[in-house]
């Protein structure tokens, strides 16, 4: 783990890297003032030679030798008024051309108020390495992040919620990236396990052979075709005097070949990431005994694979998830939503004040709205906005999408009360409305993450691959929640 510690002023600090921020138009931020100082025409000379005038995204690293007693410094552009996110990624882009050095003291978190926390999550995420299966392994050597300027408590403070939201989002990142084989629902059981043991969750696993008493016709549909055995995963915080109950719910499917209505090649080679809504729900559940938040929070989690084998479910078979309606299954490739309808429907039973479900569930969502942002989509303004609310304030980009009645026939079914397809315009609208049938009168919002559950290229503190999006939101909803 990275140890962060608070310093004094910048003239003092000691560090194998300074790193400080650098405004639009080259406006020196708070610490660049004092290496402008020191470095005079020198540093000014060096930035017309590269072109840098503090654009955000830009990083310049100033070769220093035996100016300052520094092995380089970075100038982290920040552009006109950065918001807490553009902070946060302003310091991923430092952090990435840090991951050599082993520590480095910065100003960072002192543009803006309260930033520090932001400024350590993009510096820790940015340190992520996904090597475990390559022969030559580069991790991140950097060992000590020291705050200047900073009171001891604040950055003890600010460490201690950066420390336990990046793990978080780095489990959820390990979990996504795992090869599908190598994390068959039991290891993802193994791994709840895990997790509770670990931070005093309670935890409770339903197996297969109750998934019929349980009424978890979804799970039973989607799991026949595979020879791994199932799993609904249930995780609980449960603190006294709770503020609030939420209830979270995550897709866990750990490869979707889509069944007999199989995929075709290219659709399939990224679907080991189809249980990113689970990892996501799991690695929350874990940040949120972490941070012993007041709010009483319940993680369900169906995990299963969606394969063709033998014994698979068929198209035009019917299914009852857990609240009893029935569902004509004509494409078993939109299985998500069926496994779904049994957690949604599970923690509607305990009536929480909202219930937030994350899922990789349509390929239509990032042709609407790219890779990068997510689809929300809800029943109640409150639960919309809540859930919105929470993605500004973490800084992960939701997008509210509509739910219209008037497009709720588009999955009736000839023979059941709905059919899981749809037309394939407003493919995800109609996935949500699919979802919204599991969920009775409890308040709830849908995040549709198919986009950006992987990132699609190296930036800021994003690595390409799984990404873990939705944990900083979710945290930040139960935080919210407990105020
Ligand atoms: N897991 C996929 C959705 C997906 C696609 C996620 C691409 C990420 C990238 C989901 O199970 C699925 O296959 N959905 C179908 C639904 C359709 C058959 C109604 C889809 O989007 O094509
Ligand atoms: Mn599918
Ligand atoms: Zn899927």
């Amino acid at each position: 783990m990275i140890e962060v510690k608070a310093g004094g002023p910048v003239g003092e600090a000691s560090a194998d890297v300074l790193v400080v921020p650098v405004l639009g138009g080259r406006n020196w931020g708070p610490g660049a003032d004092w290496v402008a100082d020191q470095l005079g025409d020198y540093l000014t000379t060096y930035l017309d030679e590269i072109d840098f005038q503090g654009k955000a995204g830009s990083v310049a690293s100033v070769p220093v030798r035996d100016r300052l007693d520094f092995k380089k410094v970075l100038l982290v552009g920040l552009g006109e008024n950065p918001d807490e996110e553009q902070l946060r990624q302003g310091a991923g882009s430092a952090g990435k051309k840090v991951a050599r050095d082993a520590s480095i003291a910065t100003t960072l978190h002192m543009v803006g108020d309260d930033s520090a926390a932001a400024v350590l999550e993009g510096l820790l995420l940015s340190q992520y390495r996904f090597d475990k299966y390559r022969t030559e392994k580069k991790p991140s050597k950097l060992e000590q992040i020291t705050l200047l300027d900073l009171g001891d408590e604040a950055a003890a403070a600010a460490a201690h919620r950066a420390q336990i939201v990046a793990e978080a989002v780095n489990l959820a990142r390990d979990l996504i990236n795992e090869p599908p084989s190598a994390k068959p629902p039991s290891a993802l059981v193994e791994m709840a396990h895990r997790v509770a043991g670990e931070t005093g969750l309670d935890i409770r696993v339903y197996d297969p052979d109750h998934f019929e008493e349980e009424g978890f016709g979804g799970l039973i549909g989607v799991a026949a075709g595979s020879h791994e055995p199932a799993a609904m995963i249930v995780l609980r915080h449960d603190p006294p005097d709770p503020k609030g109950f939420i209830g979270l719910v995550g897709k866990g499917i750990v490869f979707d070949s889509g069944g007999l209505s199989l995929k075709p090649p290219a659709g399939m080679e990224s679907m080991k990431t189809d249980m990113s809504g689970a990892a996501v729900v799991i690695a929350t559940m874990q940040a949120v005994a972490a941070l012993g938040l007041p709010v009483k929070v319940v993680g369900v989690t169906p995990v299963t694979e969606n394969m063709p084998g033998g014994g698979a479910q068929r198209p035009g078979d019917v299914l009852t998830p857990r609240n009893g309606k029935t569902v004509e299954v004509l494409n078993t490739d939109a299985e998500g939503r069926l496994v779904l309808a049994d957690g949604l429907s599970l923690v509607a039973e305990e009536e929480p004040d909202l219930i937030v479900d994350a899922a990789t569930l349509t390929g239509a969502c990032p042709v609407a709205l790219g890779e990068k942002i997510a689809g929300l989509w809800g029943n109640t303004d409150e639960a919309i906005h809540k859930v919105e609310a929470a993605a500004k304030s973490a800084g992960e980009d939701v997008w509210h999408m509509p739910l219209p009645d008037f497009y709720r026939k588009n999955i009736d079914s000839d023979i059941a009360d709905m059919k899981n397809t749809g037309p394939r315009y407003g493919g995800s609208i109609n996935a949500a409305l699919f979802l919204k049938e599991f969920v009775g009168d409890v308040p709830w919002a849908h995040l549709d993450i198919a986009g950006p559950a992987r990132w699609p290229d190296d930036e800021h503190y994003q690595v390409k691959g799984g990404s873990g999006f939705g944990v900083r939101t979710l945290i930040r909803l139960v935080e919210l929640a407990g105020e």
